[in-house]
């Protein structure tokens, strides 16, 4: 059943997160649905801008609509991961999306509430979420890449107002993650004490986790044990982390670079091993499993295994 991801906070909120998985081609999507569909957990598939321009938009929506009838007992959301208003715009004059987000997170202010505020009117009169995002995540997103002295951290002090002045359905904070592989390199780990003042200000009120990657030690080191080069100092989001934040409030953690290591990890150890190979379905299938292996167990993790 597709839903918004409002509906999917309603049920989880304190207890359990939401998965947000940005896909890109059809091998993600098959073992994103198909995990859902044996674990009977809820789950956000999400799409870039940049997975947009890649795939083509109708060829995303397509895939993610044939998906849902290959895969029919799932309750999922389909969201507009780091939207801008032409993206968001084009999504609400076309339909296919549940939920999208308008980052405008670069802005001041002002500015962030003026335009979030432009794309609530018009998203909720077809009953579309808005997440809406304050403070600013180091590393890249997408094809933009913010350095850590110009990223920062959410100040508590303004979530209250702004969720007011906008009437955002769930906001994106920026509590010591970035996005990439690299994000706690300085060991810096998630801001709990700026998160539970967060949580205190708005009780009850979905918050998202941008840069929820594990980073998993294991996949790094056999990427790099099949030629590739990932930095060792990669480090994620730990397990510990993931379940102290979901009783403050997060509900829906979004995952890309996860995904993408361990593509890399099959087709590095593939084509290492089986070098006279030359069938891209060959991995493709290899990978599908090992995809939906992988998300089953973030949704043990993130306690929405049954919950769908
Ligand atoms: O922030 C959004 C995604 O993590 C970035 O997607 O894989 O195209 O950079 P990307
Ligand atoms: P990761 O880089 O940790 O996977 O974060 C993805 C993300 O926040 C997409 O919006
Ligand atoms: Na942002
Ligand atoms: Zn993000």
């Amino acid at each position: 059943m597709l839903v918004t991801t409002k509906q999917l906070f309603q049920e989880c909120y304190g207890k359990y997160a939401i998965p947000a998985v940005n896909v890109f081609f059809m091998e993600e999507i098959h073992g994103l649905f198909s995990a859902a569909q044996k674990a009977n957990a809820p789950f956000i598939v999400q799409t870039t801008p940049f997975a947009r321009d890649y795939a083509h938009p109708e060829m995303l929506l397509a895939m993610i609509e044939a998906a849902s009838s290959i895969y029919p007992d799932v309750t999922y959301a389909v969201h507009m991961d780091h939207g801008y208003e032409e993206h968001i715009f084009d999504a609400i004059r076309k339909g296919g999306y549940t939920s999208v987000m308008i980052d405008a997170s670069h802005d001041r202010f002002d500015e962030n509430v003026k335009r979030t505020r432009k794309v609530v009117e018009k998203a909720h009169e077809k009953n579309i979420s808005v997440e809406a995002e304050l403070g600013v995540l180091a590393g890249v997103e997408d094809n933009l890449t913010i350095d850590a002295a110009h990223s920062f951290y959410t100040n508590p002090q303004e979530v209250e107002d702004f969720v007011k002045a906008t009437d955002c359905d769930s906001l994106a904070i920026a509590v010591g993650t970035s996005h990439g592989a690299y994000k706690f390199s300085g060991g810096q780990g998630l801001q709990f004490h700026i998160l539970e003042e967060i949580q205190q200000r708005l009780p009850g009120f979905p918050l998202v986790l941008h840069g929820g990657s594990n980073v998993v030690p294991e996949i790094v080191e056999r990427i790099n044990a099949a030629g590739g080069k990932i930095k060792t100092d990669a480090k994620g989001v730990q397990e510990d982390e993931i379940r102290k934040a979901i009783p403050l409030g997060i509900c829906k953690i979004n995952i890309a670079t996860d995904t993408r290591l361990l593509w890399t990890m099959v087709n590095r150890e593939f084509f290492r091993d089986k070098p006279d190979e030359f069938a891209p379905t060959t991995p493709g299938k290899i990978f599908m499993e090992e995809y939906e292996r992988f998300i089953i167990k973030k949704f043990e993790l993130f306690g929405c295994t049954g919950k769908a």
